[in-house]
């Protein structure tokens, strides 16, 4: 039977799953609630907000939506796999309790040390003196994390103990993220190369999908503050067999069974990055949802339809689901506003997708533009994810970088260095 699909959410990530939703053939008609302009072909817009829960409910049961696939993390932490399940509808993704893992950053700690999972050595503060107290104790450098969701944007990697100070003074006394930083976790600082693991469970079994990596600091080199992400590939290919073998016997594994012992068994999509730190794999965080921009370069590979792998996990037949991947690799590499992660101008108007898009192997998914007045323009941070999938790592960053010329809008801001670390460890 063919089925209603409802995807939730809006930007890059989801135009990207939206591309891929679209293309299966188990489906009668794909919504969006509230998606973006750049997907207005694959499905149709709802105007509904991604955390109004209430609101896609009621859409959902009068739409009788067959399944729902859940793009970001506010929704997920906000409950939105129990309110649905408890109406009877399917839908993809963690419950509430699950979904801590990655809501609560002090609870995800606090689960690792329980259960013995590599990770930095933490301490979770509620005030701001003691926690000035552990930084100068501790010494710099030190990393300081609002405990909440914060877009991305809420940790701060101090290589002094004044810029430490200072951020905690952020977060405690100017309150820059709200409620999302009245907890804050300090940490250790990790050095190595980072990756990002994405794992599916439906409560019984598990998948790996290939590593990718993402480039989280806004400028070249790591340097700059932090952002959602400025870029991605996949497959990384200098982990080895037996580093693999290390993250999901010690990592994933242990921490799928630690949440089920827990009562919070974990169904959807578990993604810890990971530091490769010469001590071993060491997990940053658990995010409890698919990466953005990691499913801008996923969704180019994946051969297997999405919806069939949704429903597996629902139904939790995982184990005997059989996932393949196009050859070759993919490349994702974010155009941003200038300015951003702090203040950045809209409304600039954006030229060149198609032409873009006539270069063979590449997909320019939408993640902060809307229409004004007849034009495409510029309406958040991360504006485009340009990708490009080719035979090799190479060649997928050259016909991306390609692609990225052909794009214009005022301040067009992008990394260089997309996939170059990666590229030299391996040859
Ligand atoms: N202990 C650490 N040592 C060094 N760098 C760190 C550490 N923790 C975090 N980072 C850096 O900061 C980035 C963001 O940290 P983290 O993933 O915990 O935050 P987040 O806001 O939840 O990110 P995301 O948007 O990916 O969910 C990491 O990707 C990593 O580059
Ligand atoms: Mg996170």
């Amino acid at each position: 039977m063919k089925k209603k699909v409802l995807l939730v959410g809006g930007g890059g990530r989801e135009h990207a799953l939206a591309w891929k939703l679209a293309q299966s053939p188990l489906l009668e008609k794909l919504y969006i609630a509230p998606g973006n302009v750049g997907m207005k072909n694959l499905g149709e817009l709802v105007p509904i907000k991604a955390n109004d829960i209430k609101g896609l409910l009621v859409f959902a049961l009068e739409k009788k939506i067959d399944l729902t696939f859940v793009g970001p993390d506010e929704p997920l932490a906000l409950g939105i796999v129990d309110e649905f399940q408890k109406a009877g509808l399917r839908i993809f993704g963690p419950s509430r309790a699950a979904a801590e893992i990655e809501a609560s950053k002090a609870f995800s700690k606090e689960l690792m040390a329980k259960y013995n999972i590599p990770t930095a050595q933490f301490k979770v503060f509620t005030e701001l003196e003691p926690a000035k107290a552990y930084v100068r104790e501790m010494g710099a450098p030190i990393v300081v994390k609002a405990s909440g969701l914060a877009l991305g944007k809420g940790v701060f990697v101090c290589n002094t103990t004044n810029e430490a100070e200072a951020a905690l003074e952020e977060m405690f006394v100017n309150k820059i993220f709200g409620a999302a930083g009245t907890e804050v976790v300090i940490e250790e600082f990790l050095d190595g190369p980072e990756i990002s693991i994405h794992v599916l469970s439906d409560g019984i079994s598990h998948y790996l999908l290939p590593i990718a990596q993402d480039h989280k600091t806004v400028f070249e080199g790591g340097k700059g503050p932090n952002t959602g992400g400025m870029g991605t590939i996949a497959p990384v290919q200098w982990v080895t067999k037996e580093q693999l073998t290390d993250i999901e016997e010690r990592i994933v594994k242990p921490t799928l069974a630690a949440l089920k012992k827990e009562g919070r068994e974990f169904c959807g999509l578990l993604f810890p990055g990971i530091m490769m730190t010469a001590k071993g794999p060491k997990v940053l965080e658990f995010n409890a949802r698919f990466g953005d921009p990691e499913t801008e370069s996923y969704m180019r590979l994946l051969k297997t339809d999405l919806v069939e792998i949704a429903e597996a996990c629902i139904d939790k037949r995982l184990g005997s689901l059989n996932i393949e991947w196009e050859s070759g690799a993919a490349c994702c590499i974010i155009l941003a506003s200038a300015g951003y992660p702090s203040a950045f101008n809209k409304g600039k108007e954006i030229t060149g997708i198609e032409n873009a898009e006539k270069i063979p192997g590449v997909v320019v998914f939408q993640a902060g533009t809307e229409m004004k007045d007849g034009k495409l323009v510029t309406n958040g941070g991360r504006v485009l994810a340009v990708t490009a999938h080719e035979g090799s790592l190479e060649l997928a960053r050259l016909t991306a970088y390609q692609a990225v010329d052909k794009i214009n809008f005022l301040g067009k801001t992008f990394r260089t260095d997309i996939g170059k670390g990666s590229l030299k460890l391996v040859s």
